[in-house]
């Protein structure tokens, strides 16, 4: 039996978190394991009823179960930042989830707007670094409202932070046996303190622990040039927290968009919370039309995780088959059928 605990959260969030459980459930069944499911209210709804948005009450219960599945953090009428920080980042911070592991994958029968590149060509991981950089929240204001006011914002690089997010890059690397190659994707030419640190890190990692390993640089600039140009170079790319969100928005267009994008903060000595990655589109709230596979490969991710291998292949490898024989489109409203259809499809090809 494994202890889940369950954040829809906002806009289409429960809707697609729905299909997730459905899966999860129907594959647990199957290979014979249990999931038991607490589910908690937050997000803006419930911060605008309350004024509450993550009580400490519950960032503490969340230590206790064996991983976190999460819809989607983000209201239209809270103001930009609140549920951000107060919610999803504080998580991350607090239950030190310091990688968030993005995969961009291109599935079969999948659309992607790179000019001739297909399956064969998109595969490949992100590690970014997920508690550090300009997210610690480091800065503040000089002189503010006059018209000299200077904004400072600055991004927090530690050794420890580095080394145990590039320890874990290597790792990656080893397990997922493809070129054997890690790039670090930096910018030592403008930021030269963090990726100065960043560098030297990875060098002295790569060549003392992991010398099967290929080691390989790229500018974050060039690292989007060549993910549209040559997405077939990379095999697992490590990055700071901030170049890692962006770089992972353009990821999960290559590979069909949000419809298809997972995501996982990872403890790996502790609690995990899994994602689909694009957000709680709430122009799409209640429709029935968002598409669940984001959030099905999210649960996949965590079954991955928690020890269930299996499943959570079996459950991928239904991801592929709808992708291929079935769905239209990724995108909400065309995809030929509704979202509570597609979770049913991924239960079907299980
Ligand atoms: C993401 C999101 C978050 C981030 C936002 C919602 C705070 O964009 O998970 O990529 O910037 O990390
Ligand atoms: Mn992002």
């Amino acid at each position: 039996m494994y202890k889940i605990a369950v954040l829809p959260g906002d806009g289409t969030g429960p809707e697609v978190v729905r299909e997730g459980l459905k899966v999860l459930d129907a594959v647990g069944e199957s290979a014979g394991f249990k999931l038991d499911y607490t589910h908690y209210d937050l997000g803006g709804e419930r911060y605008k009823r309350t004024g509450e948005v993550l009580p400490d009450s519950v960032v503490d219960e969340l230590r206790q179960f064996d991983a976190i599945y999460l819809g989607a953090i983000g209201h239209p009428d809270v103001k930009p930042g609140i549920l951000e920080k107060g919610l999803l980042l504080r998580l991350r911070f607090e239950l030190d989830q310091y990688i968030n592991l993005r995969p961009v994958k291109l599935y079969p029968g999948v659309e992607t707007p790179l000019k001739d590149k297909g399956p064969e060509h998109v595969d490949f991981v992100v590690v970014r670094e997920n508690t550090e950089g300009q997210y610690a929240g480091a800065g503040g204001f000089l002189r503010k409202g006059t018209p000299d006011e200077i904004a400072v914002q600055e991004s927090i690089c530690t050794r420890k932070g580095v080394d145990r997010c590039l320890r874990y890059a290597y790792q990656y690397a080893m397990k997922r046996n493809k070129d054997k190659k890690l790039t670090l994707c930096g910018k030592t030419n403008v930021l030269t303190y963090a990726f100065d640190l960043w560098e030297r890190a990875f060098h002295e990692i790569g060549e003392k622990e992991f010398p099967e390993i290929t080691r390989d640089y790229a500018h974050v600039d060039a690292t989007v040039m060549w993910m549209v140009k040559n997405p077939e170079w990379f095999d697992v790319i490590v990055t700071e927290n901030m170049f890692g969100d962006i770089i992972t928005d353009l990821g999960a267009m290559i590979q069909g968009g949000m419809g298809i994008a997972a995501g996982g903060n990872i403890n790996p000595e502790g609690v995990s919370m899994f994602e689909p990655i694009g957000g709680s589109a709430p122009k799409y709230t209640g429709q029935n039309v968002v598409n669940p596979l984001a959030a099905i490969g999210a649960a996949a991710m965590m079954l991955d995780t928690i020890g269930e291998a299996d499943a959570a292949a079996r459950v991928e490898k239904s991801i592929m088959t709808v992708c291929e024989s079935h769905i239209k489109s990724l995108a909400a409203g065309r995809m030929g059928y509704n979202t509570q259809e597609v979770g049913d499809l991924v239960v079907k090809n299980l």
